[in-house]
């Protein structure tokens, strides 16, 4: 028997709260990766485990993830290594630096993470080579059930494990780090956040960057006048419709000057009455 076939590989690690409901199965209570009913997931695979949840685990996405509103599932690649060392790379085909992250034991990481996840989700391989991630794309999965994310390493993974499963390359942007974790971690925020009740204030989400297409406006507070730098006088009227009126002034000015791609879409949206 293969030493890392799925069913004997330890279960993946889990974060965060458990589910606490009647059942007539009560040792599900009791498993290391309790399944939080409804919670929206992420299932990470990765070489590092220990890197999770990281600063997800602060704050206010700590907070939920404690409190149950989202789950976190860490799967382990290196349980799904061949042999006794357990090797995960190899050397790339045709020659070059570095090393591979094999399809034999990628594969069967997927096929473990999907079977946890139970139903179909998608599946995201953080890459330099992906679409870009936006808010537009967090909105998307913060209204699905969750996501599978493959965290890469090395020079990257076989590209048949891409092809076989459909897997969608995401990119945190046009520059190349050591590994996926990182990536992984900022799509999880950015989407976790947007689950109704992980933020305190839920106005937050609907007046910030990107919600309506435009950058933010400038943000203040006490003190008064800090370095000889005062607060726009508007900010203190307590007008608020003035204020209203200076804050989309601002980010009209702002998105313009540093975003013309997106104030370009803003200007062709604005025209069809969209
Ligand atoms: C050193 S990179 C591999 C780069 C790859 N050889 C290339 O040139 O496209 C190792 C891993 O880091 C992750 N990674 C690096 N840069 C990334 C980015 N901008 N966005 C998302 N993931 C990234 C990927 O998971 C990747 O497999």
């Amino acid at each position: 028997m293969s030493d890392r076939d799925p069913d004997t590989a330890p279960p993946a690690r889990s974060h965060g709260r458990k589910a606490i409901r009647a059942t007539a199965r009560p040792r599900e209570l009791i498993t290391p990766a309790p399944q939080l009913h409804g919670a929206w997931a992420a299932h990470v695979i990765t070489l590092f485990p220990d890197a999770f949840p990281g600063v997800l685990g602060e704050s206010l996405t700590g907070r939920a993830l404690k409190d149950g509103l989202w789950r976190l599932d860490t799967i382990d690649l290196r349980r799904f290594g061949i042999g006794r060392h357990r090797n995960v790379d190899d050397t790339p085909a045709g020659g070059g630096a570095g090393m591979v992250l094999r399809a034999d034991v990628l594969g069967p990481a997927i096929e473990h993470a999907q079977a946890q996840a139970g139903a179909p989700q998608p599946l995201i391989y953080l890459s330099p080579r992906g679409r870009p991630m936006d808010q537009a794309m967090m909105r998307d999965l913060a209204r699905g059930p969750g996501a599978t994310l493959i965290c890469g390493r090395f020079e990257g993974v076989d590209e048949r494990v891409l092809e076989h499963y459909g897997v969608q390359e995401v990119s945190l942007g046009d520059f190349v780090m050591t590994g996926g974790e990182i990536a992984a971690q900022a799509l999880i925020d950015a989407t976790v956040r947007l689950i109704p009740g992980v933020l305190g204030n839920e106005a937050s989400a609907r007046d910030e960057s990107f919600a309506s297409g435009l950058l933010e406006h400038p943000q203040y507070t006490r003190p008064a006048v800090w370095q000889g730098r005062e607060i726009p006088e508007v900010l203190m009227s307590g007008h608020h419709g003035k204020v209203a009126e200076w804050r989309r002034r601002l980010a009209e000015e702002i998105t313009q000057e540093r975003r013309p791609d997106l104030w370009a879409v803003h200007e062709g949206s604005e025209n069809s009455g969209d």
